[in-house]
């Protein structure tokens, strides 16, 4: 990655007891279910190559299917990219047939999880408790969870995407201690955006992203809420990457079709 070490953060100067709050820009591919271990390996290898020797002011993190992170952490430089699974299991070990636990997770070389995604809650029917569950134990397993929240479309139509989104981060996230919270990384995924082609604007988003900032300091403090990195998600792409990530409180994006190809991939991380 080259350049200035603080290249990847954000300087943010504020008052409060004199501190100097730097917070990560991310950029982070979730793959969902698709690519083979072999067509998974080949993205991987290429995305590796093209950040080679490349200056890029954001970290960059990949998620593949389970059972590619260990053969993707065998192949790239995971000081360039970081690798994160997509899920793990709410229960620490056992008789959980076809289940992945965090440490099974963290054994493999993977620093991150994706905790929360809405198509493990609409499809899989994880609730606010089993995610609680899965971040504590991401946590334990020295994992970063990258939790995922956002409004269905009938709740931001009705006004109530705030109400959704803050009761989401209450329920799931409010019983860590201060520490552990400010391990976390937040994606704000309006649900009516992911994979739809249906952005949204700049303005919704900074709007959203302001407001969990707000509520985050409103529990935790200024200190954690200014150093958390906030990733947007929802049909991200080269074309809107600039714009989205623009907004002072916009600190990444969690990709997932445009992360699928190093050619839709990169320009988003260039961006920054
Ligand atoms: P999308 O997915 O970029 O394909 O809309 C984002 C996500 O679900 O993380």
């Amino acid at each position: 990655m080259g350049g200035c070490p603080y290249a990847n953060e954000k300087l943010i100067i504020y008052s409060y007891k004199n501190h100097i709050v730097m917070r990560k820009n991310i950029v982070a591919g979730n793959w969902k279910m698709n690519k083979t271990l072999q067509e998974g390996l080949a993205l991987a290898t290429e995305l590796n190559e093209a950040l080679k020797n490349k200056t890029i002011n954001c970290d960059v993190i990949i998620a593949p299917p389970f059972i590619h992170l260990a053969s993707v952490v065998n192949a790239i430089d995971t000081t360039t990219i970081g690798v994160s699974a997509q899920n793990c299991a709410d229960k620490p070990e056992g008789a959980y047939t076809g289940e992945v636990s965090a440490k099974m997770v963290a054994s493999t070389g993977a620093k991150y999880v994706i905790i929360g995604h809405s198509e493990r809650r609409t499809y899989y029917h994880e609730t606010p408790e089993i995610l609680k569950e899965k971040v504590l134990l991401a946590l334990a397993n020295g994992l970063t969870p990258i939790f995922c929240i956002g409004e269905v479309l009938a709740e931001r139509e009705a006004g109530r995407h705030f109400e959704v989104v803050k009761s989401q981060i209450e329920q799931s996230l409010f019983n860590l201690s201060k520490e552990e919270f400010g391990k976390l990384i937040l994606a704000y995924e309006p649900v009516w955006a992911i994979g739809t082609g249906k952005t949204a604007t700049a303005e919704q988003a900074q709007e959203m992203h302001a407001f969990i900032r707000k509520i985050i300091t409103e529990k935790y403090g200024k200190d954690i809420a200014e150093n958390l990195s906030i990733l947007y998600g929802g049909s991200c792409n080269a074309s809107n990457a600039k714009e989205l990530f623009a907004n002072p409180d916009v600190d990444g994006g969690l990709i997932g079709g445009a992360s699928l190809s190093v050619d839709k991939f990169m320009p988003i991380i260039e961006a920054f």
